[in-house]
Order: C-alpha cells, then sequence, then structure tokens
C-alpha cells in the first residue's frame, strides 16, 4: 500500500492550536490546552481542553481532537501538535498519547518539546489495535 501524506505546515498546525485555547474550559486547572492535526486527507482539525467539577472527568484536548477527527469525516492523523496556554508547545500526556496512537496515520509526526517525531519514538512499543486481532 502507498500512502501519500500531505505536507505539513507547522506554522499553520500551530496557529490553529493556539487557536483552539480561546475555547477551553478550565475553571479548575486554569491551564488551557489547545491541540491541533492534520488528517491524512489535508484536512485541519483542532480541540480544546474541558474540565469538570468532578476533576477526574476532565477531558483533555486530544480528546476533543479525536472527536473532531470523526465528526468531519473521520480518517487518520498525520501530524499532531499541542499547546499550552502561553501558547508553547506541549508534549502530549501520557494517556493522550494511546489516543492519538488508535488514529495514527504511518509515520504520524508530532510537533515535541524536542522537536518533530513519530508517534512510534513518543509511544515506543504500544498498545493497539493490532493486539486484539483475532480475538
Ligand atoms: N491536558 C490536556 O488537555 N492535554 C494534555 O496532553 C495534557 C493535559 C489538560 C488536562 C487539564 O485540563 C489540564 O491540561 C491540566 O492537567
Amino acid at each position: 500500500m502507498t500512502t501519500q501524506t500531505p505536507a505539513v505546515n507547522w506554522d499553520v498546525l500551530l496557529e490553529h492550536a493556539r487557536a483552539a485555547l480561546s475555547h477551553a474550559y478550565v475553571p479548575y486547572s486554569k491551564y488551557p490546552v489547545g491541540a491541533a492535526a492534520l488528517t491524512d486527507d489535508g484536512r485541519i482539525i483542532s480541540g480544546c481542553n474541558v474540565e469538570n467539577a468532578s476533576y477526574g472527568l476532565t477531558l483533555c484536548a486530544e480528546c476533543a481532537l479525536v472527536s473532531s477527527l470523526h465528526m468531519t469525516g473521520g480518517g487518520l492523523l498525520a501530524a499532531f501538535v499541542c499547546v499550552d496556554g502561553a501558547g508553547e508547545i506541549l508534549m502530549p500526556c501520557g494517556r493522550c498519547r494511546q489516543l492519538l496512537y488508535e488514529f495514527r496515520a504511518p509515520g504520524m509526526q508530532l510537533m515535541t518539546v524536542s522537536g518533530i517525531r513519530t508517534m512510534d519514538e513518543v509511544l515506543p512499543d504500544a498498545f493497539g489495535p493490532q493486539h486484539l486481532e483475532g480475538q
């Protein structure tokens, strides 16, 4: 299978991630997060975190982003970035790396605090759908 990964314009993705910050609902942590991704068919999607009085129910920005992936046509994630309230690059939390892993396009890239990394680099030896095949 040949995969045509769309060219990644990181500046545009960063713009979308920073724009998403203004929608965050963070009365408890006061820590807004904005996330943006390029899909394998060239769409740009984004998401923000939404907290809850029952703290553990907080939805990370990546949750909204994955929901948006499905709401806008599905597909896979080719490139991803998230930012903190100052607009600086943020590493996705461990849970969200797992969330993103499920929908990674082959070779998915993430802009991280240590540069561009692949999904496999930020979540090595991941558990995923492949483990459940044939069950
Ligand atoms: N948060 C995210 O939205 N994504 C991450 O990858 C890290 C953490 C949010 C959850 C919570 O609303 C706030 O950041 C502080 O933990």
